[in-house]
C-alpha cells in the first residue's frame, strides 16, 4: 500500500532515518542500480522540497545520475542491513546489485526511475542542480578528514516530486 505524504508529513523522518543509511537508486537505458548513502538533507531551496545527495566522482552511480537528471532514495523502516552493506561496498558496474541483494522494486510514481520495495519512505527526485565540491572551498580538517583520497562529491539537489509511504 502506497500513502501520499506532504512535506510536513515527511521531512522530520527523513533527517531522522538518513544516518541510518538509505538506498539512492538511478536507472538509464535499462539499467537499474542502486547504492547505499549515509549523507545527505532534506530542505527546501528554491521554494521547492529538495533532497540533497553526496555521490563521489567514482560511483557508478554517479554515471547513471548524470544520464538520467533524476534518482530515487529510499528510506528503510525495517532491518535491512546485509542489503544496505552489500550495495554500499559492490558497485553496479560489477555485478547486478538489485538481483544478489534480492531487492524488490517499484515503479517510480513521478519518475522513470523504480525504488525499492519494503516497508519505507520513498522520494522521488528530479535533479535541477548540481554542484561539484571544490576542495579549496571546504574547510582544511574536513578536507583531511573526509578526502584523503580526492574523490570528491558531487552535489545533486533533487526536487522531491513524490513523497510516500510503502508498507
Ligand atoms: C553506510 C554507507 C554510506 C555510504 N554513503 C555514501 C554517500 O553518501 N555517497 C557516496 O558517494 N558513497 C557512499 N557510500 C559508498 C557507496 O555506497 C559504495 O561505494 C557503492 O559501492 C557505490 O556503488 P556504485 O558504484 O554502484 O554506485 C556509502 C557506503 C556505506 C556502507
Amino acid at each position: 500500500m502506497i500513502t501520499k505524504l506532504n512535506y510536513e508529513q515527511y521531512s522530520a523522518q527523513a533527517a531522522e532515518l538518513i544516518p541510518k543509511n538509505a538506498f539512492m537508486t538511478t536507472s538509464h537505458n535499462n539499467k537499474v542500480n542502486t547504492m547505499t548513502i549515509g549523507w545527505g538533507s532534506v530542505g527546501v531551496i528554491w521554494r521547492k522540497p529538495i533532497f540533497t545527495a553526496l555521490v563521489r566522482q567514482s560511483r557508478f552511480t554517479k554515471e547513471l545520475v548524470e544520464q538520467s537528471g533524476e534518482f530515487t532514495v529510499t528510506l528503510p523502516l525495517t532491518e535491512m542491513k546485509e542489503a544496505l552493506a552489500l550495495c554500499g561496498t559492490k558497485s553496479g558496474r560489477d555485478m547486478d546489485k538489485i538481483t544478489v541483494a534480492k531487492l524488490t522494486l517499484l515503479p517510480g510514481q513521478a519518475v522513470a526511475t523504480p525504488v525499492i520495495a519494503g516497508p519505507g519512505l520513498q522520494l522521488e527526485c528530479k535533479v535541477i542542480y548540481k554542484q561539484t565540491m571544490l576542495p579549496e572551498n571546504l574547510a582544511s580538517a574536513d578536507n583531511k578528514a573526509c578526502y584523503a583520497e580526492g574523490d570528491y562529491h558531487t552535489m545533486y539537489f533533487g526536487e522531491i516530486v513524490a513523497a510516500y509511504k510503502t508498507e
